[in-house]
């Protein structure tokens, strides 16, 4: 049985829910990293778990390259996890200064501290448990008793989802929860019995060194030969990108009070969009369009009594909606057109204004809202002449 994603996506040609298991993969992975990976990092010198745990919580989201001197710091400064558990939240913070995230920080003395009070200072070697610690999500937990005690369990980090999706042609964004349980699934099923440490620093460095996010280095990969991206001239397209966010969507009631040539304007509040400018009066505000779209006709009865405030009305129009995008969402724009045959006056502090429609195009006022009353003053005084 083949799975779709909620994206719609159908991972191409390749079974997902029967057997992933696939011993080539492993073996070639672990050959290609004992030959060509990374074996010089100052982590991989050790097994001792505070080490490689350290290590793995600045790598979370920081470059090698980036994370070794502060790697370095910190072990001169707290070489065991009792030092560190011991050592001020301030310091710790301070050692941290420069490699961001810093919620790592506050986690990794959490940690520290938990580790001292519930294991004696030793870290567990079943995944399971590590994961409970802060800052511990499922992949680091694997990475840290892999690297550590040799316990068999997946990894699943940025880079491995890439290669993942690079060499069984996995479509779907891999942040979705569908295609990550199903990149979940084939990790776990192409572990190695043998050989996870060589296996688990393969993937991280595969993914680091050849299969990047742009230029992967194809020709020196050990996947080439099967990799369904390379086959069909998908690398650049695969991992599939996170879908953009659908725009958001407001609408407003906006009234166009006439009394002959002239149109009534209301000063918005200072802050928000249009912060201060005279714009048309709107009828309770700008509402998210997420749930249902306002009908005007049901509003007719609020129309009227706002509009009266302002005068006797003669006549009622509902001229088309006006669509406006601003950069964060779109407005609809629903204009009622009040003519008046006679109008009230305005409180003196009001924030009102009568001007002549017919001179709409020199006022400061928002664009959408300019560009209607134009072509409302231009039909308008095409009625008149
Ligand atoms: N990224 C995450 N863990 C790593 C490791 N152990 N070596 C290199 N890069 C990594």
């Amino acid at each position: 049985m083949t799975s779709s994603t909620p994206d719609g996506v159908v991972p191409a040609n390749h079974p997902v829910d029967s057997d992933d298991s696939d011993p080539s993969f492993s073996a070639t992975l672990i050959a290609w990293q004992r030959q060509h990976g990374r074996h010089g990092l100052p982590w991989q010198q050790s097994r001792e778990a505070y080490r490689v745990w350290l290590s793995e919580i600045m790598l979370q989201q920081t470059q090698v390259s980036a994370v070794i001197p502060y790697y370095q710091r910190f072990l001169n400064s707290y070489p065991t996890v009792f030092a560190l558990a011991a050592a001020p939240v301030e310091d710790v913070m301070e050692h941290w200064s420069g490699l961001g995230y810093y919620t790592r920080a506050r986690n990794l003395h959490q940690c520290a501290k938990q580790v001292v009070e519930k294991y004696q200072g030793q870290f567990p070697a079943d995944p399971a448990l590590l994961q409970e610690l802060p800052g511990i999500g499922r992949s680091t937990a694997a990475a840290i008793t892999a690297f550590s005690y040799g316990t068999v369990a997946a990894i699943l980090d940025g880079n491995v989802k890439r290669v993942f999706a690079r060499v069984f042609g996995i479509a779907g964004y891999p942040g979705s929860k569908p295609v990550e349980d199903l990149m979940w699934k084939r990790a776990q099923a192409l572990l190695p019995s043998e050989g996870i440490e060589a296996y688990t620093q393969g993937l991280m460095d595969l993914g680091a060194t050849l299969c990047t996010r742009s230029k992967p280095r194809c020709q020196q990969c050990p996947f080439q030969n099967r990799c369904v991206a390379y086959a069909e001239g998908r690398a650049a397209e695969l991992p599939t990108r996170k879908p953009p966010k659908a725009q958001k969507e407001k609408q407003a009631v906006m009234l166009l009070l006439q009394h002959e040539h002239q149109i009534l304007l209301e000063r918005r509040p200072p802050t928000g969009i249009w912060g201060g400018l005279l714009s048309l009066p709107e009828l309770d505000g700008m509402q998210d369009c997420s749930d249902e779209r306002v009908s005007v006709d049901a509003q007719m009865v609020a129309l009227r009594q706002r509009a009266s405030q302002f005068g006797d009305i003669s006549a009622m129009h509902v001229l088309p909606v006006v669509i406006h995008a601003f950069t964060h969402f779109k407005l609809h724009i629903l204009p009622v057109q009040v003519l008046l045959d006679k109008r009230h006056a305005l409180v003196a502090e009001d924030d009102h204004r009568w001007l002549d429609i017919r001179q709409a195009e020199e006022y400061a006022l928002p664009a959408p809202i300019k560009n209607l009353l134009v072509s409302v003053g231009a039909q308008a005084s095409f009625a008149f002449d």
